[in-house]
């Protein structure tokens, strides 16, 4: 199935658990705005494109339970807030939310909504694969890539930003290997990346992410390949750990891309005014059950970091490729 889908029968939103994978595959049924909003929170459904969708059918949900347009704009505010730092949570949420406002009624206002939540579900696929067209033209046969998080189909609604430029340049024909940094503290690179990899037949190698250093210097990867929470005036935010590939990747004079869709682009704010999520002390005192950490220890645990364009050699859209050093006028 794909990574977040909408039940016409049961009027439900339908989504893969990604906390659960790779050990079970279950699939999540969220009824009410407020069992979305804890799914996302708690990153059952995560990545900024499968956000950008949820939050288009978390609109309808919300309709759901609401009398009027000023109860549905206090539940939307909720669910923007559920995660604050991809841009898509919110994008998703306002073109549902604008599709609702020509209902004249909660029941069209509904109706308009889930028109919308499905077009941008539908738009997400044929947006991956435009954005696969263009970055495949960038991997060359034989090359080894290594990524970092999980760009890939469960982090949109199917085929995906990053992972999905490496699908194209494999179904073009080009034999293509990744190298996936397990991406701690949650292990979207170990847990989700290499998974779906897998699934594919795709050659995956796991590492830990403080080898990525070693591995460019040991001549093991020839490009670096992401995917975005947020594109601001400056540079890119990405999952926490981006920033250093990034740097490491400039300092071995490996290319280091960055694939997201035009959805994630935020270019007339700057990185200064930004949230990055911080997320939870367990996370990191915590692996599973199992304590890793004394409970008293202090924490500090940012989602995502901030990579300067002047690190990335191109941006890939679904409008084409943008080497944004070209138009950089000052260092960040
Ligand atoms: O905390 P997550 O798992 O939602 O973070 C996801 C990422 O950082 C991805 O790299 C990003 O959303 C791009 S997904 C196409």
């Amino acid at each position: 199935m794909r990574t977040i889908d909408w039940d016409d029968e049961k009027g439900v939103v339908e989504l893969i658990d990604q906390t659960l994978l790779p050990a079970d595959y279950k699939i999540v049924v969220c009824a009410r705005v407020d069992e979305l909003i804890d799914a996302i929170k708690r990153l059952k459904v995560r990545g900024a494109p499968a956000l950008g969708v949820a939050g288009a059918f978390g609109v309808v949900l919300a309709c759901k339970n609401v009398r009027n347009e000023t109860e549905l704009k206090a539940e939307i505010e909720k669910l923007k807030k559920a995660r604050p730092t991809a841009i898509n949570l919110s994008y998703g949420v306002n073109r549902a939310l604008q599709a609702a406002m020509r209902g004249r009624t909660v029941q069209e206002m509904k109706s308009y909504a889930l028109d919308e939540a499905k077009r941008l579900a539908e738009e997400d696929v044929a947006v991956n694969k435009k954005i696969g067209e263009y970055g495949s033209e960038l991997l060359d046969d034989g090359d080894v890539v290594l990524t970092h998080c999980n760009a890939g189909r469960l982090a949109c609604v199917d085929w995906g930003t990053a992972l999905g430029v490496i699908r194209t340049a494999i179904e073009k024909g080009k034999r293509i290997e990744v190298i996936a940094g397990e991406t701690r503290p949650l292990n979207q690179g170990s847990r989700l990346t290499v998974w779906e990899l897998l699934q594919d037949k795709i050659p995956v190698t796991l590492i830990t992410d403080s080898m990525g250093a070693a591995v460019m210097r040991e001549g093991r990867v020839n490009k670096v390949l992401v995917g975005a929470d947020r594109v601001v005036k400056e540079g890119v935010f990405n999952k926490i750990g981006t920033y250093m590939h990034a740097v490491v990747s400039k300092a071995h004079e490996i290319p280091f891309y960055v694939a997201a869709p035009l959805s994630s682009f935020d270019t007339n704010r700057s990185y200064k005014d930004v949230e990055i999520e911080e997320r939870s002390p367990e996370e990191l005192i915590f692996c599973g059950e199992k304590q890793i950490a004394p409970l008293d220890v202090k924490v500090y645990n940012p989602a995502f970091d901030f990579t300067p364009f002047e690190l990335i050699e191109a941006v890939i859209t679904e409008k084409g490729v943008i080497h944004p050093t070209n138009f950089l006028s000052k260092k960040v």
